[in-house]
């Protein structure tokens, strides 16, 4: 595949960024055909920064409090993913609610990586250990990873694949959550691939298939 055919590839991250490191390393071995363009974070200097600066990828800390209205902000947003000319938002690992004018924009061209069975264990404030905590505490035997279309809400949205993981009976929330991030880094590079070749579709229904 010539580098032209390429998917230019915008990731949002709040933190660590073992996922976009995970989906990073399977670009540079030619198993996805995309590339970073941009990492774009709500926190000045996060950990996830400093992968994409020792890998030569641009980043910017963009946060509502910098704009004094929401269209600003958005709008703000919205250019600068057009000046990337972004095929595919990633969001991995980001807090924070993206614009309605930017969920539009990237309909079905942004991707969110959450680490339970959505519709279970997510929506507002399910984030983090958070999300492992209320798993192990409400006794439920299985858990996994869910990569999905992102929509207005948080954690909602066509789901595009799911893997389960077991809960066992000794596990905490931090021994769950090792598991279950083992199983994102695998998924979720997976899933980017499969977009940038073309191969997720959205029927009218608004259910996903792969081809
Ligand atoms: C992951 O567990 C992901 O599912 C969730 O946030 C976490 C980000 O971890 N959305 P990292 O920054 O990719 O290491």
């Amino acid at each position: 595949m010539g580098l032209l055919e390429l998917k230019n590839i915008a990731v949002f991250a709040s933190g660590r960024g073992s996922n976009f490191l995970a989906v990073l390393r399977q670009i540079e071995r030619g198993k996805i055909d995309g590339r970073v363009v941009c990492v774009i974070s709500d926190h000045v200097r996060p950990p996830v920064f400093e992968i994409a600066g020792k890998h030569g990828i641009p980043t910017h800390w963009v946060n509502r409090k910098q704009f004094s209205n929401a269209a600003d902000y958005a709008e703000f947003m919205l250019n600068l993913l057009e000046n990337y000319r972004a095929d595919l938002v990633l969001l991995a690992g980001y807090l924070k609610l993206i614009p309605t004018p930017v969920v539009r924009r990237y309909r079905y061209a942004m991707i969110n990586i959450h680490p339970a069975l959505l519709p279970n264990f997510g929506g507002k404030g399910f984030y983090g250990e958070k999300v492992h905590r209320a798993v192990i505490e409400s006794g439920v035997k299985i858990t996994g990873v869910t990569v999905h279309f992102v929509d207005e809400h948080y954690d909602r949205g066509a789901v595009i694949a799911q893997e389960k993981v077991a809960v066992e009976p000794e596990d905490t929330p931090e021994t769950l959550a090792k598991r279950v991030l083992k199983v994102e880094h695998r998924l979720l590079p997976k899933v980017v691939g499969a977009f940038c070749d073309d191969q997720i579709k959205v029927l009218e229904n608004g259910k996903v298939v792969w081809n």
